[in-house]
């Protein structure tokens, strides 16, 4: 991923950390260490904060009263909307849609685009590198519309095999849904090359960001992606939200996802009219302090500078894998190279279960994630069960990488 060096400003995690509360507890007596942001980041103080002093001081529900509550609770909420376009590049905030995480902006892609545009015969292409989020709800429309699931494959090494995409992709191929950066690996996928490939033939493309943007700079526009989900909580911001770009052409066409309140523009005992975008696409009462949350969160992340978070953690990665790599028996997954590849390490002990590493790293106060990574296609293309997974962030430092080479030398030992 090209980053512009020149305007880069080096941050400092032990800063950063003052500003995330969890960090003043204690894991069996150890200060905490969390290397598991891939599964769920921390929240700092002004993400809490947001969430409290909406139900403190202006809780109430959005576009459905005109009491000042709810006015100021719909702005917040639609700001949050703003935010959030401005935070992938979108031309207009009304190509946001707000869902609960990335998971249910593919599911929103999946009925309220699939349903209406895919015919038996046609095919959905995504990569073996998906998470599950990206791979069961093609499988639901492989049921409901007999389309066909394609996959692209992976090198031994965890990165794509873009020189079978012209082989795959053909004038079946109607939607190439495809991971930016892997949960589970790390990789930074070609995501240009694939979407420039996919519009030669003229598919749909879906982009799951939920990895990637909490650490790279997303920008849709030159990415010319139609849609992109993305999760909140791996990037500071509450559980519960997330959202789901999509072109604004696209959204327009569509028919809605969910149907109920606040979708509606009008209701006869015959028949129904839609809401204007994004609100078409939320039905219900929202998730309205998630939103806010999470729109701090991107005040945040976007006052630190995303190229700058991105160059923190290349930094962290070459460090953790020069060490991690001295490690007798300690087998690293995915691209060894730190270029096109994020501070997300998969790693196995040779002769020790994931879990139980994960357990002694717990003893140690470090917290990682040991298992399939909701990457099971993955899995077993790389002929493994399970894996170890460090994953870092902002709030990571040297040390962290040092009392994480340490407790792993321990359970060596341990289980020797
Ligand atoms: N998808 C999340 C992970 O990678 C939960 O752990």
């Amino acid at each position: 991923m090209a980053v512009r060096t020149q305007t880069l400003k080096e941050l400092d995690p032990r800063t950063i950390k003052r500003d995330f509360p969890i960090f003043t507890r204690t894991v069996h007596g150890k200060p905490l260490i969390y290397l598991d942001n891939a599964a769920t980041s921390q929240r700092p103080q002004s993400v809490i904060d947001a969430v409290t002093r909406y139900y403190q001081s202006y809780n109430a529900n959005v576009h459905r009263a005109v009491h000042t509550l709810s006015h100021e609770a719909s702005v917040a909420y639609e700001d949050a909307h703003k935010k959030a376009a401005r935070f992938v590049n979108a031309r207009s905030w009304k190509e946001i849609v707000f869902t609960r995480n990335a998971t249910e902006a593919i599911n929103l892609v999946a009925y309220a685009w699939g349903l209406k545009n895919l015919q038996a015969g046609d095919e959905v292409l995504v990569t073996i590198m998906e998470h599950h989020s990206d791979i069961v709800p093609w499988f639901r429309l492989r049921e409901l519309k007999q389309v066909a699931v394609g996959f692209l494959d992976v090198t031994d090494e965890g990165r794509l095999k873009l020189d079978e995409l012209p082989r795959l992709l053909t004038k079946r191929t109607k939607l190439v849904g495809l991971v930016y950066a892997s949960n589970a690996l790390g990789t930074i996928n070609s995501v240009a090359e694939v979407i420039e490939a996919a519009k030669r033939v003229g598919a749909v493309t879906l982009l799951d960001a939920a990895q990637a943007a909490p650490h790279i700079p997303i920008d849709v526009q030159a990415l010319r992606c139609d849609f992109l989900a993305i999760s909140g909580h791996k990037m500071l911001g509450p559980t519960g939200i997330g959202f789901l770009y999509g072109r604004r052409e696209l959204l327009e066409t569509m028919d809605p996802f969910l149907y109920g309140g606040d979708m509606i523009s009008t209701v006869t005992t015959e028949s129904v009219t839609f809401n204007e975008l994004p609100w078409k696409f939320e039905a219900g009462t929202p998730n309205i302090s998630g939103g806010i949350g999470l729109g701090v969160a991107m005040d945040y992340l976007c006052a630190l500078g995303l190229e700058n978070v991105y160059a923190h953690e290349q930094k962290l990665l070459e460090y953790a894998l020069n060490k991690l790599l001295q490690i007798d028996n300690l087998e690293i997954y995915g691209p060894k190279e730190t270029q096109d590849r994020l501070a997300v390490i998969s790693f196995n002990l040779r002769g020790v279960h994931p879990h139980d590493v994960a357990g002694i790293l717990d003893e140690a106060g470090i917290a990682v994630r040991s298992g399939h990574h909701c990457a099971q296609p993955l899995m077993k293309r790389l002929e493994i069960e399970n894996t170890a997974r460090a994953s870092f962030y902002i709030y990571n430092s040297e040390e962290d990488v040092d009392a994480l080479v340490d407790a792993l030398k321990t359970a060596q030992k341990l289980f020797a």
